[in-house]
């Protein structure tokens, strides 16, 4: 287990293919996220045991976010990471709506990017987000991340275009803001 301040990252479980197709198919959820088709549960549940089923490996890194009192609020990872170029592609989706704007997903990412930097030897991590997720540019701003790339008319939804970002983190613009060392929350 990777532990955060105030959230847990853990392996995924086939046990959590249910939350993540009720997450999966909320629409207020994935309105800022690149899926818009619905997910069956037997789809999910197949997805899942594709991933839960073989061993980690240095390319793909998935995690289920947890609360401290072990409720799973979400689920993040690491992506298409390049040993020779040393970086990543990170994602994140709190699932759990009422969990929004309270601080889970900034440290969701400072555990994982404290793992991808101060583990994994990467140099750089990068997303991509929506230019209207304003939660979500303001989360990775904390986490370290600038805005790199405009990526016009990335998206289309509800009859729009949406324009993308592509943001990224290096090693030592993270290591001044959050450190390397893990900093869980101690409780007298
Ligand atoms: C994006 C997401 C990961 C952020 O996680 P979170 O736990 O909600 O975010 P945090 O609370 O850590 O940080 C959000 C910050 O945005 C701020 N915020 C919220 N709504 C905002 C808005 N409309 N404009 C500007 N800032 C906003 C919050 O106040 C908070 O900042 P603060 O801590 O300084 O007050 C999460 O909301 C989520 O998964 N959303 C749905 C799926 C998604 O968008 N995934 C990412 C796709 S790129």
């Amino acid at each position: 287990m990777l532990k955060g301040r105030i959230v847990n990252l853990r392996a995924r479980e086939l046990a959590d293919a249910e939350r993540m197709h009720r997450w999966i198919n909320d629409r207020e959820v994935t309105a800022t996220l690149g899926n818009r088709y619905l997910w069956s549960l037997a789809a999910e549940e197949e997805f899942l045991r594709g991933q839960t089923s073989r061993p980690p490996s240095f390319p793909d890194q998935s995690f289920a976010i947890e609360t401290k009192d072990g409720r799973h609020i979400g689920t993040t990872g690491l992506h298409r990471a390049s040993p020779e170029n040393r970086n990543a592609e990170m994602g994140i989706m709190v699932g759990e709506k009422d969990c929004w704007s309270r601080g889970y997903g900034t440290d969701a990412l400072i555990t994982l990017l404290r793992f991808a930097f101060g583990e994994m030897n990467l140099h750089r991590v990068e997303l991509h987000v929506y230019a209207d997720n304003e939660r979500g540019i303001a989360c990775y701003r904390k986490c370290g991340f600038v805005e790199e790339v405009c990526l016009r008319q990335f998206r289309y939804r509800n009859g729009q275009w949406i324009d993308g970002l592509e943001m990224g983190v290096l090693v030592h613009e993270f290591e001044a803001l959050h450190g390397l060392g893990a900093k869980e929350e101690t409780h007298a």
